[in-house]
């Protein structure tokens, strides 16, 4: 997909893709490296200039329109979905861009709340609709950053960085290696070759997601004071040998699963490198316990999913992808094995739960652009 034209249209598309994360969870807001890559799924807005400076936003799953008046300053507030739209609109505001009013129609073929980046997808499109009716565009990373910004003001989540980036500089064939502390990206070929990769919602989210992630936010923090570090990041084993000792049990189960998550993403992209999907997936196997026992993110549903799915012939690993709580796993399966995991896991799942998992096979897809204009 193009990045937005210099020349502002009346009447365009923009699609702005979800996003797995490979390995390296809960690891963005420590500084560490994180693996994700935008998927074949996501919000499309299709876009009218108005004459006016009113943005009339409507959405296939809502009834009935929203409308912000753009002659004054947005502030956070809403409580329902436009929140987000709001606040990249205010984050635009606030660098003095004059934008011009439009009809949004907003569609979406991701699963909302399954942890797939819908909000930071509707974010990064909100922001590409505004650079192309505006004809001009931020650098990418200021784009991300902005987005960022609106989900903790608006939305009052205190994500990390990876969603944002993940659905702007997402590379078809590719996942993308984030070093969060100083936020270079190297594009990682993944895909194409013996192994695809199985998306499978849980088909649950459990409501006490928002504060536990402020939580443990706040955890890996006093962890990472105490051991007289800005972040777990700088944590060198020397330093962790000498402190670990004066750490709370939970402090330490918390900062041993980033410290650990961190190595094991580097792991991973070695072994995407050579191939090596059966070391990827034990990888894989290693980052979900480590989610479920140490960082205590995972949840029954998950669980049951990667035990279901670890079984299973041509399966190379499984493992909760996102903040967890519930959403949705991913499983790294031998290209030919996809269809018949994707019914096992179907039925095995329904017997026990008898929730009807959505599950889809993606590629690594291309970050959010113009689709036509
Ligand atoms: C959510 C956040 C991300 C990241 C993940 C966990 O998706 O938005 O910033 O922290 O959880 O890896």
């Amino acid at each position: 997909m193009n990045r937005p034209s210099p020349a502002a249209v009346d009447a365009f598309v923009v699609h702005a893709p979800g996003r797995v994360n490979l390995i390296g969870e809960h690891t963005d807001y420590n500084d560490g490296f994180v693996l994700p890559m935008a998927i074949e799924r996501g919000v499309t807005i299709a876009v009218t200039r108005r004459r006016d400076r009113l943005a009339a936003f409507r959405s296939e799953r809502e009834a009935g329109a929203a409308l912000l008046d753009l002659r004054e300053a947005l502030e956070p507030g809403r409580g329902d979905w436009v929140r987000y739209p709001a606040g990249v609109l205010a984050g635009y505001q606030r660098l003095g861009w004059e934008i011009p009013g439009f009809d949004a129609v907003i569609t979406a073929d991701l699963p909302a709340g399954g942890g797939l980046s819908s909000s930071a997808a509707l974010e990064v499109a909100t922001a590409t609709v505004i650079e192309t009716l505006c004809g001009r565009a931020l650098d990418p990373l200021a784009k991300a950053l902005l987005c960022q910004r609106a989900e903790h003001e608006f939305a009052g989540v205190p994500c990390g960085i990876m969603d944002q980036c993940a659905v702007t500089f997402g590379r078809a064939g590719h996942a993308l290696l984030i070093d969060c502390a100083n936020r270079a990206i190297r594009a990682v070929p993944f895909g194409g070759g013996d192994a695809a990769l199985l998306v499978v919602n849980s088909g649950v989210r459990h409501s006490l997601a928002d504060g536990e992630y402020a939580r443990r936010r706040a955890e890996c923090a006093s962890a990472a004071a105490a051991l007289g570090c800005s972040s777990l990041r700088e944590v060198t084993p020397a330093i962790w040998s000498a402190g670990h000792h004066a750490l709370s049990a939970l402090e330490r189960r918390r900062a041993t699963h980033v410290l650990s998550e961190n190595d094991r993403t580097c792991a991973f992209v070695a072994a995407l490198e050579r191939a090596d999907w059966p070391a990827a997936g034990r990888l894989m196997h290693d980052s979900h316990a480590s989610l479920r026992d140490a960082y205590e993110v995972s949840c029954r549903e998950l669980d049951l999913l990667c035990e279901l799915a670890s079984d299973m012939p041509g399966v190379f690993g499984c493992r909760m992808t996102g903040g967890g709580f519930g959403g949705c796993a991913i499983a790294l399966v031998a290209a030919g094995a996809t269809r018949a995991v994707m019914a096992a896991l179907h039925e095995h799942y329904r017997a026990a739960t008898g929730i009807d998992a959505e599950m889809f096979a993606t590629r690594a897809a291309a970050g959010a652009g113009l689709l036509e204009a």
